[in-house]
């Protein structure tokens, strides 16, 4: 079901891990409807490999980024330009990972130097990312750039611990960049609250089936996919949305607005 919506579009994609990947997705998307991508994800990352199967099917090279290296993003965006012969349409970040988390400790038993890298990667990155582009002129006017965040920014979900924390500060720097972006380039910039997704970062989080089946029973569309959060996405780097910035969208079958549903409230009324 493609529409050329992309037709000519340039685009660099963040955090294709494995084929449960949102980016992953995303990516397939996006050639399917007509753009040239370059990949890119951590050293480490890559060294699975699973990415140079993405990279086959659409054709993309891969570029490695740690996405907490000013070097590296500057390489990237430098090397895409002249891959492409020209400035990028579109940018996907698609990166988080929480030290604390995957070392066990609690919110209110951080490791602080495990914090400032929590933060590094999974939000100042986005600064650096837009930082460099806008230095190096290197995103087309009407180019969009969408990063991934979820619900636990604005509601506590208590085992998402200093992720809801990094969201927070991924969701303005979206806001406040999107300002300066806008001004000067017309690139706008929002970022997309997805549904818990069954991913290798999802289901990193203690308690992750817990949350799918939670917020499936709370939505009265269900858990939105990652194919479907890949198809939002085209529709956000497309010309269709070309007013939509600093907006934080929810992509979550309406749980966001739901205080509680029928299901949930039947499964309460057994206990
Ligand atoms: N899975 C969910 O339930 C869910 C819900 C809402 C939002 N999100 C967000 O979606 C995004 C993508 O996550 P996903 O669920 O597809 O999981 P994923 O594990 O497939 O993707 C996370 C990616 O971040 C990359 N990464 C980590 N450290 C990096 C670094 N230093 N430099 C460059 N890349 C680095 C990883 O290699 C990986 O590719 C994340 O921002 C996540 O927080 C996920």
């Amino acid at each position: 079901m493609a529409h050329n919506l992309l037709k000519g579009k340039k685009g660099i994609i963040f955090g294709a891990l494995d084929e449960k990947s949102i980016a992953w997705r995303t990516a397939l998307r996006c050639v399917e409807e007509g753009a040239e991508i370059v990949l890119t994800n951590a050293p480490v990352a890559m060294r699975m490999g699973e990415i140079n199967k993405l990279a086959e099917i659409c054709k993309a090279p891969v570029i490695a980024a740690d996405v907490t290296s000013m070097e590296d993003i500057e390489n990237l965006l430098t090397k895409s330009m002249e891959h492409f012969g020209g400035k990028i349409d579109f940018i996907l970040h698609s990166v988080g990972m929480s030290l604390n988390i995957r070392k066990g400790r609690s919110y209110t038993d951080l490791d602080y130097n495990f914090t400032q890298k929590t933060m590094d990667i999974s939000a100042l990155s986005l600064h650096r990312v837009l930082q460099t582009a806008y230095k190096l002129d290197a995103i087309n006017e009407w180019g969009s750039v969408v990063a991934l965040t979820y619900i636990a920014a604005q509601r506590v979900f208590t085992h998402y611990s200093e992720m809801a924390d990094a969201k927070s500060l991924l969701e303005s720097i979206a806001r406040s960049f999107g300002y300066h972006y806008g001004v000067k380039k017309k690139v706008r910039i929002n970022t997309i609250s997805q549904s818990p997704t069954k991913t290798t970062a999802g289901s990193g989080v203690k308690g992750f089936d817990g949350f799918v089946s939670y917020a499936e029973k709370m939505s009265p569309l269900g858990n939105a996919t990652a194919d479907e959060c890949a198809d939002y996405t085209v529709s956000l780097f497309s010309d269709y949305t070309k007013m939509v910035t600093m907006q934080n969208l929810y992509h979550d079958g309406g749980f966001s607005s739901t205080g509680i549903s029928t299901a949930v409230a039947e499964q309460m009324e057994k206990e």
